[in-house]
């Protein structure tokens, strides 16, 4: 019998886009891919340390599954940002891991486990990405059979104070547009609607050569690959994460050129302080960030725009606080990640004190998502008579007779199955709308 391996993954989409190719990998090298922990000969956990208790995670994962296998313990591998970060410590904080895999290590991982196998020994690769490495996965291996994430640019050189990815995940690498546009045709013939363009930001993109853009205008590398991309014809394009210093109007112009660019926009702003925005050396200030709202705003088509803020970084004053209320009052977001600061070691914040109390940062994060959820609704009511195209993903968890999926604008819908199939774009006209989700009926062709 072939070594069955569980992976189970945390964090971002890149991280997803990690456990899928790794999963790819070993089912070529021959191992058997389970999709439990309970009896898999090798469990492994891919890792996110962008706040602390998301690093945590790992730890009681790993003790939950070692006390349900009592007696047949499998091996225990950490990958991804923890295991990048932690190295060889994680032998010590954790005896149970005898595998440890940073994250440019994942094509390597089959040839890892081999050696991890044999349980005596303790492997760990933090190395770079071998020059035979790829980023491809075949289209009949993804995870998902309608939406697939497509990794354009992977690391992040901008070193925000708060943030541990820099660090985590390395300088910026981009793929060339040529490798990216293969593979989004490839998703295309396959039968995909929907394919994320994903990326720590992506719209720094810049690869080292012009492969696959010869004959694609544009102001930047990005816009000029949103193109390339469209052009493939394939039927919904999102991309996240964009950075705000380097949201060129152009992407707003590509986005109005082609439908099948989505009207949806991921810019996290952080804070409306401009004292703190040059804390966390965000490289923007709140009117240069503004004006890029503004650009979106005015687009010939609507566009969503979704952000994260982080509330209570070192030396936030309740004025920071109040811009930042007032910034998000001011733009009015269609979704909004909130998070309590978290000192990350190693980073530069980590060295200011981490001054403003839990409890205040408990307050000022219900303050903001208050004032979120109530903007919010008001967003989503807007839409009740109107009719949006949803693409049907899954069975929505609460009721077996509807489908649930996502509008262009990137906001889950739920809908009646009827004799609908997975993986067809519908058009709905929304009948009800909830706090985080919108109801609707199939319009009749
Ligand atoms: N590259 C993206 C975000 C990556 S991390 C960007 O630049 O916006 C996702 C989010 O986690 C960040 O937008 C930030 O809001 C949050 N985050 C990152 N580090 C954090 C920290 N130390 N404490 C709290 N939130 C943090
Ligand atoms: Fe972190 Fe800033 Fe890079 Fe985003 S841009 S990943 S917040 S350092
Ligand atoms: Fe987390 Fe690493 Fe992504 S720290 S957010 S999994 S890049």
């Amino acid at each position: 019998m072939s070594t069955s391996v569980y992976v189970e993954t945390f964090g971002c989409q890149m991280n997803v886009a990690d456990s899928e190719r790794a999963a790819v990998r070993l089912r070529d090298a021959g191992y058997e891919l389970a999709d439990k922990s309970e009896n898999a000969d090798v469990v492994i956990f891919n890792t996110c340390s962008v706040r602390e208790r998301a690093a945590h995670k790992v730890f009681t994962r790993i003790g939950e599954v070692s006390r349900q296998r009592m007696g047949a313990t499998p091996v225990f591998g950490v990958m991804g940002c923890v295991a990048q970060l932690e190295g060889e410590t994680l032998f010590e904080s954790s005896p149970a891991v005898n595998l440890v895999v940073g994250t440019r290590a994942t094509d390597r991982l089959p040839a890892l486990i081999d050696q991890a196998l044999d349980r005596q020994r303790r492997v760990i690769d933090l190395e770079e990405r071998g020059d035979t490495d790829t980023w491809d996965v075949p289209a009949a291996s993804r995870t998902s059979p309608y939406v697939a994430f497509v990794p354009i640019i992977e690391g992040c050189n901008k070193f925000c104070t708060y943030c541990i990815v820099p660090f985590s995940r390395g300088r910026e690498k981009s793929r060339t547009a040529a490798e990216i546009v293969t593979e989004v045709k490839q998703l295309r013939d396959y039968g995909y609607g929907e394919i994320h363009l994903i990326g720590q930001n992506v719209n720094s993109y810049r690869p080292k050569s012009e492969m696959g853009l010869e004959n694609v205008k544009g102001a930047t590398m990005f816009s000029r690959l949103l193109r390339a991309v469209a052009a493939t014809g394939m039927a919904r394009i999102k991309f996240t994460t964009s950075f705000p210093r380097d949201f060129h109007p152009d992407i707003v112009a590509a986005i109005e050129e082609h439908e099948n660019l989505c009207n949806w926009v991921h810019l996290p702003v952080q804070s409306g302080s401009d004292r703190i925005l040059r804390l966390m050396r965000r490289g923007h200030t709140t009117s240069d960030y503004l004006r890029r709202i503004a650009t979106i705003k005015n687009a010939r088509r609507q566009i969503a725009i979704t952000s994260d803020i982080i509330v209570g970084f070192p030396g936030e004053t309740e004025q920071d606080f109040r811009d930042t209320m007032s910034l998000v009052e001011n733009v009015k977001y269609d979704g909004l990640y909130i998070f309590k600061y978290s000192e990350r070691p190693g980073t530069p914040a980590a060295k200011l004190p981490d001054d403003v109390s839990r409890s205040e940062k408990r307050t000022r994060f219900l303050e903001l998502e208050t004032l979120q959820q109530r903007q919010q609704k008001a967003i989503y009511e807007s839409y009740i008579g109107r009719e949006v195209n949803v693409l049907a993903e899954s069975v929505s968890a609460k009721s077996r007779s509807d489908f649930t999926g996502h509008t262009t604008c990137h906001k889950v819908v739920n809908f009646p199955r009827h004799e609908l199939k997975l993986g067809e774009i519908t058009r709905i006209k929304i009948t009800k709308a909830k706090q985080n989700s919108l109801y609707g009926e199939t319009v009749a062709a």
